[in-house]
């Protein structure tokens, strides 16, 4: 079989840095991508996968037109962004499929989704992109990929187009604004590597979902089970539960699933693709590595496991079946902690220093599994798997060290700490706390980050229901205090002024991304967002953290985490 080629050239993006980062942020790092200030001959995009065109690119010029053609004769994918309006020879308009008619000034557009295919899978209807705006005219076979409502009358702003191998993208935006949309350079992504090999072996169209654990509401089986049904190119297929009451629970839900009492019996199933397991942590690397071994992709819930020798095992299983193992890290997506990420990257608060995160109160603990450390590995790995990936995420790596101290002095019913405050140190001085406390009555910040030019602090913002009605009266209902995104805010130092402070704007939230990543992953070869080695670093410093908690609060350096 012959190597399919991931090189992507990119041309035309003089004088439109905007463009051209969101080229970047589209193709790195799916793609090796080459960023030519002008294509010298007629051979320059030869033997890539895409050629994508920016809003300086000549089109007048006879070379250009020949690049174009071979294209064609390649099967090089052609991605135009920020088309001019001078582009509209008969050639061109004939070659791209899309006549632009008039631009409108830089300004917030809103993109819908004009024909369904799979570059449009798992994309919001509608998404909002900031830029300088070319409406086009579809023309030939070409159709609207997304059109956009000016005076209340539809353009399209995106057309598509196919001819041999190649596919023609023509979008009508060139991007003005620093915050590239994700929905948009997923789309360009798509449309440069449409007919790159996706991964092998799985049920074309729709991956078959197997569940191991359905946890009732509030518990992950149910909500593995709705996000499976939620997300485009997925279904579910089948539920293991060792208990029986919750596979009838599962059968209510979903009639056309099949129930199995163990995962050994959905090893067998070939309709099932990817395996999700979502019981407790202490069967989390056991059950991965034996679903593993049958070829099924695997989705860990978090914790990925309970040590650093489990996740390597994990990891190189993963690697030697060729298939796809990721872990439940969905509060990488949370609308708080994007819009933090957002902040970080754009330099806001300058370069990350300090990052301290809080959660709990005081409240006895869960009387389930949850707070017993034979199954759920000892408190730290609960919040923790989330709250020390957030911190490895933004600081682009794990620790080089960690100590941590732990309290036992309340719940004694229970055998998870009460407390455990754990601190993590880099090798260039930047450090880190997470503290999980159930015995905490005044409620810290859930996050305090700190860096050259400002800090960010993100508040708990407990959410109460209050309703009235009759014969009850007053009745209030609170939800878990975690689940709702803390409140920002941002302080910055500006030389000369001194302090200026603002709250900070949540991101969207995006329902089920994870799971839509998966998705794109495996159908479309799109990068996997969680992958394994970004979770070891964490598994090895929660690991760590309950050594040194155990011996004097000593520094553990993770290199020294056995393995
Ligand atoms: N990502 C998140 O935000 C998030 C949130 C909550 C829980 N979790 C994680 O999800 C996992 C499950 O937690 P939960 O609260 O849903 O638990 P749960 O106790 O509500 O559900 C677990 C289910 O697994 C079943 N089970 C246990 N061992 C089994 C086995 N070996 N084979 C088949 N079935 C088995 C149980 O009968 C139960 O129905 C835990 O690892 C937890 O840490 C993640």
């Amino acid at each position: 079989m012959s190597q399919v080629s991931k090189r992507v050239i990119a041309a035309g993006f003089q004088n439109h840095p905007k463009a051209a980062k969101l080229v970047q942020d589209a193709l790195s790092p799916s793609a090796e991508l080459d960023f030519a200030e002008i294509l010298v001959n007629q051979d320059s995009a030869r033997g890539a996968a895409a050629l994508v065109i920016g809003p300086a690119f000549d089109f007048d010029s006879d070379v250009a037109c020949q690049i174009a053609l071979n294209c064609i004769e390649d099967g090089t994918n052609l991605v135009i962004i920020g088309l001019p309006c001078q582009a509209d020879s008969p050639f061109w308009q004939e070659f791209i499929g899309a006549k632009p008619l008039f631009s409108k000034p830089a300004g917030e557009w809103f993109f819908n989704i004009g024909s369904s295919c799979s570059l449009s899978a798992r994309l919001p209807e509608e998404f909002a992109a900031s830029g300088q705006l070319t409406v086009l005219e579809p023309r030939g076979d070409s159709q609207v990929l997304l059109s956009t409502s000016i005076a209340f009358r539809n353009y399209a702003t995106a057309t598509i187009s196919h001819h041999l191998g190649s596919t023609i993208c023509v979008l009508g935006l060139a991007p003005t604004s620093d915050h590239v949309s994700e929905d948009l350079a997923s789309l360009i992504r798509r449309a440069a590597m449409i007919g790159q090999e996706p991964a092998k072996g799985l049920h074309i169209g729709s991956l078959g979902v197997g569940i191991v654990g359905y946890g009732p509401f509030g518990g992950m089986g149910t909500y593995h089970a709705t996000a499976v049904a939620e997300t485009e190119g997925m279904h579910l297929v089948a539920v293991v539960d060792s208990d029986a009451e919750r596979r009838s629970a599962a059968l209510h839900d979903f009639p056309d699933a099949r129930a199995y009492a163990t995962a050994e019996e959905m090893a067998q199933d070939d309709e099932v693709d990817i395996a999700v397991i979502a019981t407790p942590p202490i069967s989390h690397a056991s059950l991965s590595l034996a679903l593993l071994d049958a070829g099924k992709h695997v989705i860990s819930e978090k914790p990925m496991c309970l040590s650093l020798r489990e996740a390597r095992l994990l990891i190189d299983k993963a690697s030697a079946k060729n298939r796809m193992f990721s872990v439940n890290q969905n509060r990488r997506w949370d609308s708080d902690f994007r819009s933090i990420i957002y902040a970080v990257e754009g330099g806001s608060i300058g370069s990350l220093f300090n990052i301290e995160t809080f959660v709990g109160g005081f409240e006895h603990p869960c009387r389930a599994w949850h707070s017993e450390e034979s199954i759920s590995g000892g408190a730290v790995f609960d919040w923790g798997s989330h709250h020390v990936d957030q911190i490895t995420q933004l600081y682009g790596s794990a620790p080089a060290k960690v100590s941590a101290s732990q309290h036992k002095r309340v719940w004694h019913d229970v055998t998870n700490v009460d407390q455990i405050r754990v601190h993590m140190l880099w090798e260039d001085g930047r450090e880190a706390e997470f503290f999980q406390s159930d015995i905490a009555a005044i409620r810290k910040p859930k996050y305090f980050i700190q860096g050259t030019k400002g800090t960010i602090i993100g508040n708990y913002r407990p959410i109460v229901e209050e309703t009235v009605s009759l014969p009850f009266g007053y009745e209030e209902r609170e939800h878990h205090y975690a689940e709702a995104p803390a409140a920002l805010r941002l302080s910055r130092y500006e030389s000369g002024i001194g302090l200026v402070e603002e709250s900070m704007p949540l991101a969207r939230k995006q329902r089920f991304a994870f799971h839509k990543n998966v998705a794109d992953h495996l159908l479309l070869g799109e990068p996997l967002a969680v992958r394994p080695e970004s979770v070891a670093g964490v598994i090895a410093t929660l690991e760590a953290a309950q050594l040194s908690a155990t011996t004097d609060s000593q520094y553990v350096k993770l290199s020294e985490v056995e393995c």
